[in-house]
């Protein structure tokens, strides 16, 4: 049973990192006419009440979203990408208050035209249910309720080619390390020009190096990654807690890696951390 429950997590520091990344994805795909579709394999709730009782547990967003919101102005120094997120933050919470929050498939369905689609899937007994009646009577979205790998095998290569694939599990499975990369490559074969921007946590435990091997080694396609790590606190034995969050992206649109970097550096100053990019792999052509 799943018990990882996302808005307990909602606007923290992973949330601002992961979703400028894609906010940076779906505008590059959002550039051109052609249709684009969204697969969010672990789509969560869609969005999210930060005065919830769940948000106000953690204040996870305390230290993530509410450093960069500030009264939702944006910075004249504000890089793209965080321009694009808090442009996309106004647009939810149009009040100086940062009530609510976009879950990532309110963050696609925020890029989305009349001809694009969202597919989103989601496995937890709470969260599929918020799921649906986010989207209800949005006819460019359907949801479904599977493995998160499974649906990825079951549903790509899609009909529309111009895409992206957010793989965003809570790694509460422990092989997930090494199935993500496994499925990943394969689905890679099979949809060439799909964009995969695949999340992870960098944990005391480092388990994430097995997925970054495990991608380097399986996937023949370019794969960018950037990570921030977090301040320093103290390392509770019993609750470790997040030392950092990545983010791999195969075959990531032209100039991303220069737009996420300067994201991310910005990022990192307001978060009080460190910010480091690269290209793990380039593919042989
Ligand atoms: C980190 S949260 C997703 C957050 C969301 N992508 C966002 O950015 O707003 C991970 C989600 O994956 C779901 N999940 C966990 N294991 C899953 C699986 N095997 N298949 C599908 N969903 C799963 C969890 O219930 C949780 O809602």
């Amino acid at each position: 049973m799943l018990s990882y429950q996302h808005a307990y997590h909602a606007g923290g520091p992973a949330d601002v990192h992961k979703h400028v990344a894609l906010g940076l994805l779906l505008g590059h795909l959002a550039k051109k006419d052609k249709p684009f579709c969204v697969f969010d394999l672990y789509a969560g709730e869609g969005e999210y009440n930060l005065e919830a009782f769940a948000a106000q547990k953690t204040q996870d967003y305390a230290k993530g979203v509410s450093h960069i919101w500030n009264a939702g102005i944006v910075p004249r120094d504000a890089p793209d990408g965080v321009r694009t997120y808090l442009e996309l933050l106004r647009r939810f919470n149009p009040t100086a208050e940062l009530g609510r929050y976009p879950g990532s498939p309110a963050i696609a369905r925020d890029f989305m035209r009349d001809n694009d689609g969202l597919i989103l899937n989601e496995l937890h007994s709470t969260a599929f249910p918020e799921l649906g009646r986010w989207a209800r009577k949005d006819p460019r979205i359907t949801v479904h309720k599977r493995d998160g790998l499974e649906a990825l095998v079951g549903l790509t290569p899609p009909a529309i080619r111009r895409g992206v694939v957010l793989i965003d599990p809570s790694y509460e499975v422990k092989t997930e390390y090494t199935s993500v990369p496994e499925t990943v490559a394969k689905s890679v074969e099979k949809w060439r020009e799909g964009i995969f921007a695949i999340w992870y946590p960098i944990l005391k435990e480092e388990r994430h190096l097995s997925l970054l091997d495990g991608l380097t080694q399986q996937v023949n396609a370019d794969i960018f990654v950037c990570e921030l790590s977090l301040p320093a606190v103290k390392h509770d034995e019993k609750a470790p807690g997040l030392r950092g969050t990545g983010l791999a992206v195969i075959n990531p649109p032209w100039q991303f890696d220069d737009a996420m970097r300067d994201a991310g550096f910005w990022l990192a100053r307001q978060l009080q951390g460190r910010h480091t990019a690269k290209w793990l792999k380039r593919a042989e052509t």
